[in-house]
């Protein structure tokens, strides 16, 4: 969910709703503003984005220089009107917005309704606002001080903003376990999920803490611990600019991040790889080098399309460093009580890094004393903050709810990383990785090759096989990563049933859907495996399958028994992924446009999943 806040002396509701839009990414089922007046806290929510609140608003008075927002992805209970945010409490004294889940919300709600509590909607959030207005009530106390205790009883995660009738110009907030970042205006402050609501007002931001509350007023900031104490502001410069967060001319955010991509693969190099000297700069891995170099293995844990990345990089680790690596599912590693020591190391990539599972998966390898590296893309953000090292993937705001642009980002540093790695090993010659430096160098023109030349051809690929039912996707070796992510990709833009497999693999089982209606993508791009992969391929079309391929240019093997063909560069087979996945991007795009479907946000999804 996407949280904003303003108080200050500017009509709150145009600046929440323009920051619920930025937000949108995170959750989009319904939304609702909650803004103050001296006689009534004034309530106005909608199942739907954020538009469908906009019109519903129309007409009616939203004056008023305090207020709340919220855009949600929908936990407990079914996105309608009255599961949006914000709720109000028993009394409609107070209002609240929430970003996460209340654990022992069951046993809290049987003890209010034994009281005498009725609810409206099936939330959780319902539930912690009326418990604090219960306290608040019982003590006679502040809303700050019932707010305090109530988290105490509390088990979850959140971020949560209120407002009080009888409170002027303040929104309490706190936070644990989700994002919470405020901006410092002129006589005024912002809130947020993270601090594009706010740009265009300041770049002075505070990120709150865990078990941190905040009374916010339009001239004062406090800070105060779960104990009562305060806690200095820490506040920090950002500089992102408003133009990396706006479309520029693109129809949608996704295929503006797609092409940023030559640009964004650049970014992450900069200043990192050095070609004339044949040197990696990554500070983060000089930081835990003894550590690296000792590790008896690497753990990577990640979700979605960076668990992706992490495959690839166990392939490419493994081959380079010659060091065990395993890659786990954040959700899962958090859960199975693995086995870690402290000469593990563990990287956890995370775009957002605020990902819950990922989160709290590192926060319990950190007590099992593991070092953790993160390879984040968000400054600033929780996984950032929390990791022993690290390296940002610098993409830049990503806007688009399926990831792009901080997938390929994500790969140029593994590929760094890995290298570097390598070259203080001593597992790698000097030969190969000259020649690996070079060959990542020129992975931006390459990109750029790719959507200059094959742009129109993928176009017509996704015409050709947009009312498709299925698709299956296989690679083998460091393309099998790419056959996951290209089919992940289709799934969550298009809503097509898509299957990433193993090539080889796919005989058993997957081979049993092939019919003359499937359209089965092969990522074959000349490699040590090329002619396994050629064999795979007549499997399918033996059997009638409509084959479709990405190939290495100058492949005149696979140009001809392919039915449709996505040419890429020919690049090193480490950094072929790089490029093979560009196409994947594309075509999956492409079919989500034919399809009329909102490829920014697509149905279902949220783009920072803070909840497990
Ligand atoms: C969500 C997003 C995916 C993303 C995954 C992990 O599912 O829709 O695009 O890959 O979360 O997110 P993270 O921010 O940790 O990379």
């Amino acid at each position: 969910c996407g949280i904003v806040g303003y108080v200050g002396s500017k009509q709150a509701y145009p600046i929440i709703i323009d920051g619920l839009k930025k937000l949108e990414y995170r959750g989009y089922d319904s939304a609702g503003v909650a803004l103050w007046s001296a006689n009534k806290i004034n309530v106005f929510k909608k199942e739907g984005k954020v538009a469908a609140l906009e019109e519903f608003v129309k007409n009616q008075d939203v004056t008023s220089t305090v207020g709340i927002g919220h855009t949600r992805w929908a936990t407990h209970g079914e996105p309608s009107d009255r599961n949006a945010h914000p709720h109000y409490s028993k009394s409609e004294n107070i209002a609240m917005i929430h970003n996460g889940i209340i654990e022992n919300y069951a046993s809290l709600k049987t003890e209010l309704i034994k009281k005498g509590y009725e609810f409206k909607s099936d939330t959780d959030s319902e539930v912690l606002v009326n418990f604090i207005e219960d306290i608040k009530l019982n003590n006679n106390c502040t809303l700050e001080e019932a707010v305090r205790i109530a988290l105490k009883r509390v088990t979850g995660a959140y971020v949560i903003l209120l407002i009080d009738k009888d409170l002027p110009d303040t929104i309490i907030a706190a936070r644990k376990g989700s994002p919470l970042v405020i901006g410092i205006g002129d006589h005024e402050h912002f809130l947020g999920s993270d601090a594009s609501p706010m740009l265009a007002y300041t770049k002075e931001v505070v990120y709150i803490n865990d078990y941190e509350l905040a009374i916010v007023k339009p001239d004062e900031l406090i800070l105060k611990n779960l104990g009562n104490e305060r806690v200095t502001p820490f506040v920090q410069k950002l500089d992102l600019d408003l133009a990396a967060i706006e479309k520029g001319g693109y129809d949608h955010f996704m295929l503006k991040e797609i092409f940023e991509q030559p640009q964004t693969i650049y970014d992450s190099f900069r200043g990192r790889l050095d070609v004339e000297h044949n040197t990696i700069a990554l500070s983060g891995l000089d930081s835990i080098k003894d550590k690296l170099m000792a590790a008896r293995r690497i753990i990577i844990v990640a979700c979605g399309t960076s668990w992706h990345a992490g495959l690839l990089a166990e392939y490419i680790i493994e081959e380079l460093c010659r060091v065990n690596v395993e890659v786990e599912y954040a959700s899962e590693f958090r859960y199975r009580n693995p086995i870690i020591t402290s000469e593990d190391v563990i990287i956890a990539i995370s775009q957002s890094g605020e990902t819950a599972d990922t989160l709290v998966a590192l926060e319990n390898a950190k007590k099992q004393g593991a070092t953790i590296f993160g390879l984040v893309n968000v400054v600033g953000s929780s996984i950032a903050r929390i990791s022993d090292a690290g390296a940002y993937t610098h993409a830049g705001p990503e806007i688009g709810v399926a990831s792009t642009k901080a997938f390929t980002a994500q790969l140029a540093v593994l590929q760094l990383f890995a290298l570097k790695l390598a070259k203080l090993k001593n597992t790698i010659s000097e030969d190969r990785y000259v020649h690996l430096l070079h060959e990542l160098n020129a992975v931006p023109e390459k990109v750029q090759w790719i959507l200059e030349n094959e742009l129109e051809n993928i176009k017509a690929i996704a015409i050709k096989y947009r009312d498709a039912n299925d698709f299956l996707y296989l690679g083998r070796g460091y393309n099998f990563p790419i056959a996951l992510e290209g089919a992940l990709k289709l799934k969550e833009i298009s809503y097509i049933h898509a299957e990433g497999y193993p090539a080889a693999e796919m005989k058993h089982g997957p081979i049993a859907l092939v019919d003359s209606t499937l359209p089965v993508v092969f990522i074959a791009t000349k490699d040590s495996y090329h002619e396994k992969i050629v064999s795979n391929m007549q499997e399918i079309k033996a059997r009638k399958g409509r084959l479709i391929a990405v190939a290495s240019a100058g492949d005149t093997i696979t140009l001809e028994l392919a039915e449709d063909t996505m040419i890429v560069p020919a690049a090193d087979e480490i950094i072929a992924p790089l490029l093979s996945v560009i196409p994947m991007q594309l075509l999956a795009y492409y079919i989500g446009i034919e399809r009329d479907l909102d490829v920014d946000k697509p149905r279902n999804l949220a783009k920072s999943v803070t909840v497990e």
